[in-house]
């Protein structure tokens, strides 16, 4: 086995964290458009709005909108075979619930697929990527109400019918499993438009997940049904953040807590790809007596709306300790038949996963200056735990090493840790298909080209190969540059991974 020989090398990066451009061509504000400057360990804040006086580094990004056919070149040059990009949702329907689309927005679409396409680069659409119209929260409540899927799925229907014979491969929602994280403010918001009421419990924000994440997996899967309808041809997949959750020994009360915290984690992606929810699901909403609006209706939907490959996201790996009071001492060594019964409910039977406390350092990888633990061969472990659980291709859409980046007297930028990282990654990915056979059908690392972190809104955590000169305040002649790894990316791709 080796990779395919049209294997799809090639970068990824969302509309909201490059294009800028935010309120010109019609655009509307979207969720990006209201989250301020974060800053490493320091949360970016989501405002009421667009506030003047605060900084909104999405705003204007790294300019793409305007500079997308040098950008384009300079993708051409790095020798990319695919870009893995955005449609944002507020340039073709700015508040979201519109009937008739932007035609400037969708214009511009058409200007950047052509110019990727003349330049012999594919565009792979993500449909929601962080960044859906601003209106839909403050009207709507965000995902948590039905009518959006109808307003995804119209917004949807309109860009792959226009754009059906430019592009082929779409994903529906981007790392729509990061909502598991529902204590936390930022994954809700950027996922699925949710703000939750002052002073909900934990219970009410999970609920409240769990019904808008139903509704993303029902329009998910009308979007495949109306897609292949469309254009026969579609491959759509989904997006999932895959952080693989050891178990931090071999005692086992780990073995099950990491077990249930992966069940918490990529149930979505049984769903997306199975188009039913898993039995373990069901038993824990019944459990918890969730009252979910889950229709027979929904349910034929998600059947009939199984996507066709699972694209994913692979940064890191995380380590779970089993955090019940009984720490499995009670386990006699040697047991006997009746010993045996007296340990059946040892420890807590629910394994009940918080994110926010269960989460260990693993002390086995390093991890990034963000804390993020290096793991390539996590990589391997993850491509082999979808594979053999779903046999539907993989594709990698996101991997990359954010760092803060030198720029040396003659403007040269020597990046050998972002090379290591990658280079590991990429070895242990042929491994998982040269060994394991894993059908892969291509990998665009993220944010290719600098932009803006998503995650706490910094320009100096960058990924790219390429440099943009502009700094967390907003300062900089955006500028582009090649870094070291540019170089050594394009012999990547031209010996089709042969060196690495
Ligand atoms: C993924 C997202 O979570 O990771 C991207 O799909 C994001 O949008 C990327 O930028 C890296 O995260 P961060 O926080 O370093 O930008």
């Amino acid at each position: 086995m080796a990779l395919r020989k049209d294997f799809l090398w090639g970068g990824a990066v969302a509309a909201h964290q490059l294009e800028g451009g935010w309120d010109e061509g019609g655009k509307g504000p979207s969720v990006a458009d209201v989250m301020t400057a974060g800053a490493n360990g320091v949360e970016r804040q989501i405002t009421d709005g667009v506030i003047s006086g605060e900084n909104y580094p999405n705003h204007d990004a790294i300019d793409f909108y305007h500079r997308y056919k040098e950008d384009v070149a300079l993708f051409a040059e790095l020798g990319l075979k695919a870009f893995r990009t955005s449609i944002a949702w507020t340039r073709i329907f700015p508040n979201g619930d519109e009937v008739e689309p932007n035609e400037e927005g969708l214009q511009f679409y058409d200007d950047l697929f052509d110019e990727c396409l003349k330049n012999g680069i594919e565009p792979v659409i993500t449909l929601s990527h962080f960044e859906m119209p601003y209106h839909l929260v403050t009207e709507y409540g965000g995902f948590r109400n039905r009518k959006l899927i109808e307003f995804f799925t119209h917004f949807a229907e309109v860009v792959m019918t226009r754009y059906k014979d430019k592009v082929k491969y779409w994903m529906t929602f981007n790392e729509i499993n990061n909502q598991a994280n529902y204590l936390r403010d930022f994954a809700p918001f950027t996922n699925s438009g949710l703000k939750f009421p002052e002073g909900a419990t934990a219970i009410e924000r999970e609920q409240i997940m769990y019904q808008a994440a139903h509704y993303e997996l029902v329009a998910s899967a009308k979007v495949v049904e109306i897609g292949h309808k469309i254009n026969p041809d579609f491959q759509i997949g989904c997006m999932i953040a895959m952080c693989p959750i050891y178990p931090a020994t071999c005692k086992p009360e780990d073995m099950m807590a990491s077990t249930v915290a992966m069940q918490r984690r990529y149930w979505f992606a049984d769903v997306h790809v199975r188009g039913h929810y898993p039995a373990y699901l069901k038993a824990y909403f019944n459990r918890k007596g969730f009252d979910l609006d889950i229709t027979v209706e929904d349910e034929q939907a998600l059947a009939k709306g199984c996507v066709d490959y699972i694209g994913f996201s692979y940064y890191m790996s995380f380590a779970i300790q089993d955090q019940a009071d009984n720490d499995g001492s009670k386990v006699a060594s040697i047991m006997t038949h009746s010993d045996f019964k007296k340990v059946d409910h040892v420890g807590a039977p629910e394994f009940d996963y918080n994110e926010d406390t269960d989460l260990i350092k693993n002390e086995y990888v390093q991890a990034s200056e963000w804390g993020w633990q290096i793991d390539p061969l996590g990589l391997r472990w993850s491509m082999n735990w979808f594979y053999e659980r779903y046999e539907k291709p993989l594709f990698i859409v996101e991997n990359g090493f954010g760092a803060v980046d030198k720029i040396e007297a003659d403007g040269s930028i020597h990046d050998p840790y972002r090379v290591d990282y990658l280079k590991a990654h990429i070895a242990a990915m042929i491994d998982a298909v040269n060994y394991d056979g894993v059908d892969l059908i291509g990998y665009t690392p993220w944010g290719f080209i600098d932009l803006v972190s998503a995650g706490t809104g910094e320009m100096k955590k960058r990924y790219g190969f390429i440099y943009v000169d502009k700094d967390n305040e907003g300062n900089g002649t955006l500028n582009r540059s090649r870094k070291d790894s540019f170089f050594w990316y394009q012999g990547v791709i031209k010996s089709n991974g042969e060196e690495i």
